[in-house]
């Protein structure tokens, strides 16, 4: 299949959408079937809104709920090591069960900030899901509850995921190449 350029990189295909469409068939799966009651999706933003309106849709435990929150950490092609809060979460946390969807875990950065952004808001449980894992990049401790892909420490665009803010439209994810 076609390569293609964005800004001054190239990037050839990597998880075609019909993959694509299988991972996240089998999140779903698996959270369907992980005994959670009423979940709270949180969806961080912009990466994951694609992930999360197809998941959504094959989520079928009842009192399902989601919102969004807008977190950014990378510029070009690296994590900056900060994680800035872009849009904050405004709702009541309190006994929830909640569930964080990542589009892709790399260091952990946002996923730290995620969590202590959970802290003193008497959450019921707190679980993570993400489409793609760096297990190469990944310097945290906390375990991750659901994974849909372990992929080698590279830059992927499409499906959501950015290269500078472009690249989110491309219904397959792409790799830099190298
Ligand atoms: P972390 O904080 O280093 O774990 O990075 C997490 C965030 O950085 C993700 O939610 C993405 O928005 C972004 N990110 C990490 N790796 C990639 C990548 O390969 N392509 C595009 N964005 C990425
Ligand atoms: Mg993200």
């Amino acid at each position: 299949m076609k390569d293609i350029k964005l800004h001054d990189k190239n990037f050839e295909i990597y998880i075609p959408e019909t993959e694509i469409e299988e991972i996240v068939s089998s999140v779903a799966t698996a959270i369907n079937n992980s005994g959670i009651e009423n979940p709270l999706f949180i969806t961080v933003l912009n990466g994951a809104f694609l992930f999360a309106a197809d998941i959504m849709r094959k989520i079928t435990i009842p009192n399902t709920e989601i919102s969004f929150i807008k977190l950014a950490s990378y510029e070009g092609t690296k994590s900056t090591g900060t994680v800035n809060e872009l849009i904050g979460l405004n709702q009541d946390l309190k006994n929830k069960n909640i569930i964080i969807l990542e589009d892709i875990i790399d260091t952990g950065n946002t996923l730290v900030k995620l969590t202590e952004m959970m802290k003193n808001k008497e959450i019921s449980s707190l679980k993570i899901a993400t489409l793609l894992f760096k297990p190469e990049a990944y310097t945290k401790e906390i375990p991750i509850d659901f994974i849909g892909k372990s992929i080698p420490n590279k830059f992927v665009v499409g499906y959501g995921l950015d290269y500078d803010e472009i690249g989110r439209n491309l219904p397959h994810i792409y790799k830099l190449k190298n």
